[in-house]
């Protein structure tokens, strides 16, 4: 594989680390890459709250508080998308699997469907500074490229690069309350996930405190080595 090309073969990638690590942002990055599909189940669950299903309307104020929505419900939505003709090539999960539970059905999942999990990399990240990247983020309300208050504005202030929308959104759940919230989750239901990886042999870590081309760069070669 020479980088630049979509994976040859089936293949699931996980991505591990607390709000603001830098999950989405990596995800786009190898998405662009290598051809996988990114699937962001914070994504499908608010567009499931903005379409106003069932399991918007139960996973709303779950969200809204930052906490974690019940695991019948996302993995209900994973499995559906992952059916989806356009994971059959493989996947990178973002912020999915979140707990115990979550793992195990994504085990159960892969073996149904004869995938298997190539790398689940684990960004590492100091708690304070998450809450700076978190609190300063927002997003193209168009076409969703990501932009942040310090680290990362438009070239011309107010206009996306990407798209050139100038109508830009912040998240709900990026204020203080919920995020502190979001990492206590993180570091309740979710970091035990990187001993679970490490023991199935697959755990990969990066220092995601470093600039996000660097964090990049280090992610491509993870992929290159999980894929050879
Ligand atoms: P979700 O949407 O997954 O949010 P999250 O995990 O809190 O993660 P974020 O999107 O906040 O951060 P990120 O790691 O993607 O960082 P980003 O790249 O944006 O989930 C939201 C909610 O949905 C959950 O709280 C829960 O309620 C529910 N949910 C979702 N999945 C669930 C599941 N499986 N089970 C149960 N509930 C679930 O980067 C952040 C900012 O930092 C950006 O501005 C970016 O530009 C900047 N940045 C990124 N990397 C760097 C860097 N290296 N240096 C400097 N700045 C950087």
């Amino acid at each position: 594989m020479d980088g630049s090309n979509a994976m040859a073969a089936p293949a699931v990638l996980i991505l591990l680390g607390p709000p603001g690590a830098g999950k989405g942002t990596q995800a786009r990055k190898l998405t662009d890459r290598f051809g996988l599909v990114q699937l962001s189940t914070g994504d499908l669950l608010r567009a499931a709250v903005a379409e106003g299903t069932e399991a918007g309307k139960q996973a709303e104020a779950v969200m809204k508080a930052g906490g974690l929505v019940s695991d019948d419900i996302v993995i209900a939505i994973l499995r559906d998308r992952m059916s989806q003709p356009d994971c059959a090539a493989g996947v990178i999960l973002d912020g999915f699997p979140r707990t115990a539970g979550q793992a195990r059905a994504l085990d159960s999942l892969l073996a149904e469907s004869g995938q298997e999990i190539a790398a689940a990399i684990s960004l590492e990240v100091d708690d304070a500074a998450m809450v700076e990247r978190v609190s300063g983020r927002y997003t193209c309300a168009k076409c969703g490229e990501g932009y942040h208050d310090s680290f990362k504005q438009p070239e011309t202030a107010g206009v996306c690069d990407v798209c050139g929308s100038t109508e830009f959104k912040r998240r709900p759940d990026d204020n203080a309350d919920a995020v502190a919230t979001r990492l206590e989750a993180y570091h309740a239901e979710t970091a035990p996930l990187i001993a679970y990886y490490s023991d199935q042999g697959v755990l990969k870590t990066v220092d995601a405190m470093a600039d996000i081309d660097s964090v990049s760069d280090r992610m491509a070669g993870i992929v290159q080595d999980a894929f050879a």
